[in-house]
């Protein structure tokens, strides 16, 4: 290993690298999670809306690795024995979003479980240190999937700033938008003590992603995706108002994206719809989840390679940042 970085993240994980792969549903599965773990950050297992028998599976294909998993916390509130079940198989850390976490934190944390919390807003902020987060993953708009509409630029400095007076001890990650070393070293100038990245993840070879959805973030640029709720509409997931997906702009969009009343009168036929295109990998009419890092990958290489090179551009940055000095 020749670059490395050091910070309150990596000590506290005991990883070598401070970055975490996203929780994506459907798409990080064990198989992910260990590559990101092996290659010396911290790997999530994607248990999104709570799914047991997949959950199980996934930490079976993560083998021996420390891994993690991640829920949809408004989905999970309606199946709470799956968090418990997931406890059960020893994740190193559990990840919550979209919703309060405060229903579940002493499990977790009395599992011995690491429990991160994922912030859209300063509101969710502090709901997730009143829980007892140990870290807190400030989420910018550009990230791919679910979010809200806070920029990173703004909203990790301004967590920052929250957490150094009324909760110190709270590690701070940040995500949205991060792909590359000078995302990272910028996280870490703005106060983070290191990166969550999904859409880059999802771009390797390791997720469990269609390989025409794949073609597409390789053809698409950071000007190519929306913020839309028509995916949840479409398959009948009844999400909170204040969260959209961000997905590749497509057919599906261009029909229903502001005519979601329509969408909604017509489940019956495009509810199936959906979901039979986004099994055959049709990017064109179902949901493709990435975000606007979309524009910096141009090719789905192993996780391993990409955080090496994230951590080699970070560490040459994060030196480079001397010469504007006088
Ligand atoms: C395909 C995909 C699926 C996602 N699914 C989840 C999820 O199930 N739970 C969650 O907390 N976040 C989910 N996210 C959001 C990530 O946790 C993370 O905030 C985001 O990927 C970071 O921004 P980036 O995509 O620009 O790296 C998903 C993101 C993507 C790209």
């Amino acid at each position: 290993m020749t670059a490395a970085l050091s910070t309150r993240l990596t000590k506290q994980l005991g990883i070598a690298h401070p970055i975490i792969s996203a929780p994506m549903a459907l798409a990080a599965g064990g198989a992910l999670a260990a590559a990101v773990t092996r290659a010396g950050g911290l790997g999530l297992i994607g248990g999104g809306y709570g799914n047991s028998d997949w959950i199980r599976t996934q930490f079976e294909a993560a083998g021996a690795e420390r891994v993690g998993v991640g829920f949809i916390t408004w989905s999970v509130q309606r199946s709470p024995g799956v968090v418990a079940e997931a406890l059960a198989l020893n994740p190193v850390a559990v990840m919550l979003s979209f919703g309060d976490p405060a229903a579940f934190a002493d499990q977790i944390k009395d599992a011995g479980a690491t429990l991160i919390c994922q912030c859209q807003n300063l509101n969710h902020v502090e709901q997730a240190v009143r829980a007892g987060a140990d870290i807190i993953v400030a989420q910018g708009s550009e990230a791919g999937g679910h979010g809200a509409f806070r920029g990173t630029l703004s909203l990790v400095p301004e967590v920052a700033d929250f957490l150094s007076t009324r909760s110190p001890e709270t590690l701070l990650v940040a995500a949205g938008g991060i792909a590359d070393g000078r995302a990272l070293a910028a996280s870490l100038l703005l106060g983070a003590d290191g990166v969550l990245m999904g859409t880059r993840l999802w771009a390797s070879s390791e997720a469990v992603v269609h390989p025409r959805h794949h073609e597409t973030i390789v053809a698409s640029n950071g000007d190519d995706t929306i913020r839309t709720s028509t995916p949840d509409i479409a398959r009948g997931l009844d999400w909170p108002a204040e969260f959209t997906a961000r997905i590749r702009r497509n057919a599906f969009t261009e029909r229903w994206h502001g005519d979601e009343q329509s969408l909604a009168a017509n489940t019956a036929v495009e509810g199936p719809r959906y979901s039979a295109a986004f099994a055959d990998g049709d990017p064109d009419n179902a949901g493709v989840f990435f975000g606007e890092a979309a524009g910096l990958i141009h090719s789905i290489e192993p996780a391993g390679s990409i955080i090496e090179r994230v951590i080699a551009e970070a560490v040459a940055v994060l030196r480079s940042g001397a010469s504007y000095l006088r």
